[in-house]
């Protein structure tokens, strides 16, 4: 390689500049380094990229019918079994693709990784897309990909991702959608050994179908053997929902997380991180455990995908709470651009304003409505029922040294 020349120059430093004061954050692939998260390497820049970087445009039809994303517990048996046999049949295409494909499993893992470790480079900054406001729309975009491989593999346009919707007692629901199963448990067909849904780096609560989540876990706790019972665990995961839905959501701040322009310095892990984030999402991954502990390997598990269906539902539900919940309107929030890969194994530029219509994007939840048990949730019990504290203050979980998203 020669020297850059005196435009490169001119222009590098353009760029720092712009940077350097605050605009909405910009992705490329270029320059893309081995990244680290809490003081461990990683490598998972994607393999280098020749096409062209194409603009997102919406394939959506507008005169198909809207795709439901449905609760996985609430699937009669005839449903669940249809659903598992196609989703089986499209990860272990995915699973099957030559490792360099960028749609094949190991490579959207891989990717995940590399926009947690700060892989990626704005100006001489390394970014992480968790602990932020970016952390909702951004995992939206990665499902929305991955679906979009799902269908291609598949050959079936209309194959939609369902989500585990561990935020559902089963008891009390109300409105037009009933289903009083209980989602508090490890969804059965990621459990089957035999399952290319199956992944063997988890921690043994999974093993139990009788062990309701404990949505309260922090990461201090994660290690240890399950420990409250089961009605204790089913009664506080409704009022730690609550809690962080209803309680602790009153601002954009609180409940996404904190501001993240271009040029802004990565945090540390959970630092920045929205109340939804920390609790209830971060629980789930460490109750899982193994590779869904940490975010570099997160996405190798593919419970991943069903986990971040319900985040990105319960982000749809929040402003439902009304009193003024209301996503950012900043421009360096909604003009913020991220590259994934397609279908096509093309580089597609989307901005966060793209991301913020889930019907436009040609699916909707079911549960998308306030009913479930937690929204009306009243504390009758004595604060040993309290939720443990969550929120940006989350000092036990970092000195861990293994945070998750
Ligand atoms: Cu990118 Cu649940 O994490």
């Amino acid at each position: 390689m020669g020297r850059p020349g005196g435009l490169a120059i001119v222009l590098l430093v353009a760029r720092q500049l712009a940077v350097i004061y605050g605009a909405p954050l910009k992705t490329t692939f270029e320059g893309c380094r081995r990244g680290s998260l809490s003081g461990v390497d990683y490598d998972c820049c994607p393999s280098e990229y020749r096409g062209p970087i194409l603009d997102f445009e919406l394939k959506y039809n507008a005169s198909a019918p809207v795709r439901i994303r449905r609760a996985m517990d609430c699937l009669d048996e005839d449903e669940a079994s249809e659903y598992g046999e196609k989703l089986r049949k499209g990860i272990s295409l995915m699973k099957a693709l030559p490792a360099d494909d960028p749609r094949s499993f190991a490579q959207q893992a891989r990717l995940h990784c590399a926009y947690a470790t700060g892989s990626f480079v704005t100006g001489s900054e390394g970014f992480d897309i968790h602990f932020s406001w970016f952390f909702h729309p951004w995992h939206r975009w990665f499902l929305y990909f991955h679906e979009r491989i799902l269908q291609t593999l598949l050959g079936d346009p209309t194959f939609t991702i369902y989500f585990w919707h561990w935020d559902h007692d089963g008891e009390a629901i109300i409105g037009r959608n009933k289903c009083s199963k209980s989602g508090m448990y490890f969804p059965a067909i990621y459990a089957d050994p035999d399952s290319p849904l199956f992944h063997a780096a988890r921690s043994l609560r999974p093993e139990f179908p009788a062990l309701p989540v404990d949505l309260g876990l922090t990461g201090a706790e994660s290690m240890d053997v399950p420990y409250r019972p089961k009605d204790l665990l089913l009664a506080r995961n409704v009022a730690v929902m609550h809690d962080v839905m209803v309680i602790k959501s009153n601002t954009s701040r609180i409940f996404l997380g904190r501001d993240f322009r271009a040029g802004d310095k990565r945090v540390s892990p959970l630092e920045g991180a929205g109340s939804l984030e920390v609790t209830g999402h971060a629980s789930i991954h460490w109750w899982v455990g193994g590779d869904l502990r940490t975010p570099p390997t997160a996405g190798k598990d593919p419970v991943f995908y069903a986990h971040h269906g319900n985040i990105d539902r319960l982000w749809k539900l929040w402003p439902l709470g009304g009193q003024g919940r209301a996503n950012p309107t900043d421009p360096d929030f909604l003009d913020a651009e991220f590259l994934f890969y397609d279908e096509t194994k093309n580089v597609v530029r989307v901005k966060v304003r793209d991301a913020m219509d889930t019907r436009a994007l040609g699916y909707v939840y079911e549960f998308e409505e306030r009913n479930e048990a937690w929204w009306n949730y009243q504390s009758t019990w004595n604060s040993w029922l309290k939720p443990v504290t969550h929120g940006p203050d989350t000092t036990t979980e970092r000195s861990q040294g293994d945070p998750t998203s």
